[in-house]
């Protein structure tokens, strides 16, 4: 299943250019953290999902900077493993930089379709928004069963198709040339990942995160916009300011800009042997 937009599941564009460092993931997550109306933070939604017990050895793919371990570090067990991998260099990078000297973590580069470790060895792989971005999914889907122990599970969020439309919907009225397109990767999303999940896992769930965004300032959302790979190459950087003045307009029309969010975690487990 291909995605929607070809850079997405492009390996060179995804390391070279949007995932080099934190940046554009750190300007969507700003967005994210600070306007969401949820009744609980995202990241500690996603602890409680874990399930972390003292002896525990897990794996995560996809970790960009390890900004989840830095919000829920308080909280860990003692006696955890915890293997961070990303293929980009620049990712793991800063999560050695923020995280090593906590010996319970190791940083790893790493492809998520070729892992290192033998079989049977983690029993937690985390894969956060990151497997529709995989260009060969059922490979990474796989590997991460292969390295599972038995009774093992995979925790991974992703979006519905909806996922931020009413940004993209704005996008189209600031930008005619943006019309018909939406930033969101469709190829492992809510509606068709438990299908990809299935061949691998004997209990698949969807648990939602009940939360939207009520944006109240406009330069944080034109970031969030340049961050995408689409807003990128459909927008000129030479227009940000005109976007930051035209969601402006609407802010002090409206008092906000309301976006709507279709998220939620599938948890997997493998059978018992
Ligand atoms: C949208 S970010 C998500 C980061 C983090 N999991 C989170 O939820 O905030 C996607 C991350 O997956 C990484 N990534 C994409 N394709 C990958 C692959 N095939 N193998 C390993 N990492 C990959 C990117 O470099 C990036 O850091």
């Amino acid at each position: 299943m291909k995605d929607s937009h070809p850079l997405n599941n492009d390996p060179v564009y995804l390391r070279k250019y949007q995932y080099q460092d934190a940046a554009n993931l750190e300007a969507r997550i700003a967005i994210h953290k600070r306007f969401s109306t949820g009744k609980s933070e995202w990241n500690d939604f996603v602890f409680d999902l874990l399930e972390l017990r003292e002896g525990m050895r897990v794996l995560e793919l996809g970790s960009g900077s390890g900004a989840l371990w830095r919000v829920i570090l308080g909280r860990l067990p003692d006696e955890l493993t915890i293997f961070l991998s990303d293929f980009s260099l620049g990712m793991a990078t800063q999560a050695v930089a923020g995280l090593t000297p906590d010996p319970r973590f190791h940083v790893l580069c790493q492809d998520a379709m070729a892992l290192v470790f033998p079989p049977r060895s983690v029993d937690l792989v985390i894969a956060n928004h990151m497997l529709y971005h995989v260009a060969s999914r059922g490979l990474a889907i796989a590997n991460i069963s292969r390295v599972l122990c038995s009774g093992g599970r995979l925790v991974c969020a992703t979006n519905g198709p909806g996922h931020m439309r009413d940004l993209d919907e704005l996008l189209a009225e600031f930008e005619p040339a943006y019309r018909g397109m939406h930033a969101m990767s469709s190829s492992f999303n809510l509606e068709n990942g438990e299908e990809q999940l299935r061949p691998h896992f004997a209990l698949v769930e969807l648990v939602m995160y009940p939360s939207d965004l009520w944006v109240t300032d406009a330069a944080m959302l034109a970031a969030y916009a340049y961050s995408t790979p689409l807003v990128k190459a459909t927008i000129s950087r030479a227009r940000q300011q005109d976007m930051m003045d035209f969601f402006q307009q609407r802010i002090a029309q409206d008092g906000g800009i309301a976006i709507r969010k279709q998220t939620g975690l599938f948890l997997a487990s493998k059978p018992l042997d």
